[in-house]
Order: C-alpha cells, then structure tokens, then sequence
C-alpha cells in the first residue's frame, strides 16, 4: 500500500539531498507518496503562522515527512522554523543513531550509540528579552511532563531496540533546578527498567569521554541543548556532519532529517554527501514498517561504502552527490 510522506527539500544542500533520495527510495520501490511544500528561511522578519500552516497541516494529514535542512539566521530575523515545526506538531523525541560506516576512516571505528534528545524545550523555548540596554535574559523551561516524557521514551527505545544502558546527561551541579529536576524524572523512570543499566554524567565530562573512548557509550538521554552540541560532537567521531540521521518523534506525527545543517558553503555545487539523509529515510521507511525497501537501501549504501569508489569528498572522494547516488542505486539488489 502506498503512504503518502510530506516532503520538505529545504534550504542549502537541502533540495539537493532530497532530491537524491527520493531517487534511490522511488528505485528501491518504496511504497510512497510524496506531497512536496516548501518551506525556507524568511530572513529579516518572523515567520509568520500563515506561512507554517499549509506545512503543519500537509503532516498532521500525512503524519510523515521528510525533511531537508532549513537555514535560520544568526542573531536576527525569523525563529528557527525546525524548532517551531517541532513544536508546533510535538515532535517531543529527536533520535540520532551515530554508528560507523563501514569503509570511512574515522577517528574511531568502534561507535555505535543512540542520542535521545528533549525536542521541545530547555533553552529551545525562545522565550529571551532585553531586561535593561546591555542586559539580555533567556529562559530555560524544564517540566516535569517532558522530562519524564521523553524518559519513558528512552527506556522503552533501549528495550526494544536490545540495547543495555543510558547515560543521562546533565550539568545538574550548578543549574541545581532545571536539570535537576531533568534528572528526578529519569531516576523516577529508571527503576521501572531493571533490565538497562542507568547511569548519569555531567555534561563537559561526558564530552570529554566521548572524544576519548566513544565505546564505552550505548544510549546519551539529554535535555535540548545539550542534545544539540552532542550530536555535532558524535557526528565528528564516526566521519562527520554527513554521515548522522535523525528522526523527530511524536504521538500524532514524525519528522525525519538529517543532523547537518543547510551548509551554505558548498550548497548548489553538487558536493554534498546524501548519506545522512538517505539514512533518515530508512529510518522513515522502518517507521512506515517497509522494511524490504529499507534493507535493499542499507544494503546498496553499505556496497558503495566498502567499495570506496564512488564517495562523496567530505568523506575522502571525488564523487558528486549525482554520481555517489547514481552509483548506490546501481548497487541495488533484487
Ligand atoms: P551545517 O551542518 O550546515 O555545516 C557544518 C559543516 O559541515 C559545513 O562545513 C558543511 O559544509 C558540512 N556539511 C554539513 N552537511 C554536509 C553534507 N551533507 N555533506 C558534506 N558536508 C556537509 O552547520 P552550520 O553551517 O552551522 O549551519 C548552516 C545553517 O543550517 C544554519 O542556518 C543553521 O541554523 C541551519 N541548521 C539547520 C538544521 C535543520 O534544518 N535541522 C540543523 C542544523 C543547522
């Protein structure tokens, strides 16, 4: 049966990601629909809700989509519309597996772990004002609600999914408050789960264990910005921005993009490497529970990754991305 999935090319090396991987998925035959909206930056002024609607709409109607980046304007104009589309549909889990490709040198070759993140608050809730000329406030909102929301989340990832322990990631020790009451929700949660190990770090330590021994990690369970700086930082261990997926979770709706940003210094040049992407729709087509489609993809990309003819430069080729996506959908199997 054919699912209609909402599709947002995005800004950046957005279309062009996109474009290459409704490509390989309509050549792998996924079983989709694609109902394209546009969706940019509106840079110099906010966004407006008139101009979110159609978008929030088009995915309550599907309750799939698959997203390219969108750029958001440093220090001005409009709100980040990723982090307004997440809230506006309460995409309230973000999951960011970071595992090594076979193939890509990397730092490390031995990661294999899962972000969860908080997508819809922490200091993501916009709320900032001028208090006096000079004098700027930002407020971080942690509740009770989700935390212990995306708690419940994370545990019943890990026993599903087989892994054995979170690591939940805070700086408790000076905002005693938020973070703290981020870590009673966990320790509330976690005794439900006997069966995955718990355990806590404080978040400049965990940065420092992650760059030095990424193994030792199974599952991170962060608050929002944390989650944020994290994934880059995760991305960096297994090869880079281009290489991590990701998937916003909700009750009602999912959202699945990539880790990397709209990358403006090599958009529209054909140099981008899809493969973040192109896992985040097999991430998408499991979700949709096509799983045949989304083995023949994994098992394509892996090819052309061991291979090694045909990468992408981010990763150590000469490969644009219509080649890198010509030569996966060439690898497709039967
Ligand atoms: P970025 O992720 O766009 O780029 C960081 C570096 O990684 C750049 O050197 C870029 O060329 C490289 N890179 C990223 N993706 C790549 C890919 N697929 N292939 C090869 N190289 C890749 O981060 P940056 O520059 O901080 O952000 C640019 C814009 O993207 C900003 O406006 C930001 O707000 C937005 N952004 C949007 C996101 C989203 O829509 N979910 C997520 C992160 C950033």
């Amino acid at each position: 049966m054919t699912t209609k999935v909402t599709l947002i090319p995005g800004d950046g090396i957005g279309p062009e990601v996109t474009r290459a991987t409704v490509r390989l998925l309509d050549a792998a035959g996924a079983q989709i629909e694609w109902v394209e909206k546009a969706a940019t930056a509106v840079v110099g002024r906010r966004q407006g809700e008139t101009e979110m609607n159609p978008l929030v709409e088009s995915i309550r109607e599907t309750r799939v989509a698959l997203k390219g980046p969108i750029t958001t304007p440093v220090g001005v104009g409009n709100r980040s519309v990723n982090v307004a589309l997440r809230r506006a549909l309460n995409l309230y889990a973000n999951l960011r597996p970071v595992k090594n490709m076979p193939g890509v040198k990397s730092r490390f070759q031995n990661v294999d772990l899962v972000i969860v993140r908080e997508n819809t608050e922490s200091l993501y809730s916009g709320l900032e004002h001028v208090v006096a000329p000079g004098v700027v406030e930002s407020l971080k909102v942690i509740t009770e609600v989700a935390s212990t929301r995306i708690a419940r989340f994370a545990f019943e990832y890990a026993r599903r999914l087989g892994r054995r322990k979170i690591t939940a990631v805070h700086k408790a020790n000076i905002m005693k408050l938020s973070d703290g009451l981020f870590l009673d929700c966990i320790r509330k949660v976690a005794p439900e789960y006997p069966d995955i190990k718990h355990e806590e770090l404080i978040v400049d330590n965990c940065s420092m264990q992650l760059v030095m021994r990424p193994e030792t990690f199974d599952m991170l369970l962060l608050e929002n910005l944390y989650g944020d700086i994290l994934s880059d930082l995760c991305a960096g261990l297994v090869g880079g921005l281009g290489l991590v997926p990701g998937a916003n979770i909700g009750d009602e709706s999912s959202l699945f993009e990539a880790v990397h940003g709209s990358a403006p210094d090599i958009a529209g040049k054909n140099l981008a490497n899809p493969t973040a992407m192109i896992l985040s729709a097999i991430l998408m087509l499991r979700h949709l529970e096509q799983h045949a489609a989304a083995n023949r993809v994994e098992k394509a990309i892996q090819h052309v990754y061991l291979e090694g003819r045909h990468l992408t430069s981010d990763v150590g080729g000469k490969a644009t991305t219509e080649e890198f996506t010509s030569a996966v959908i060439a690898a497709l199997e039967d």
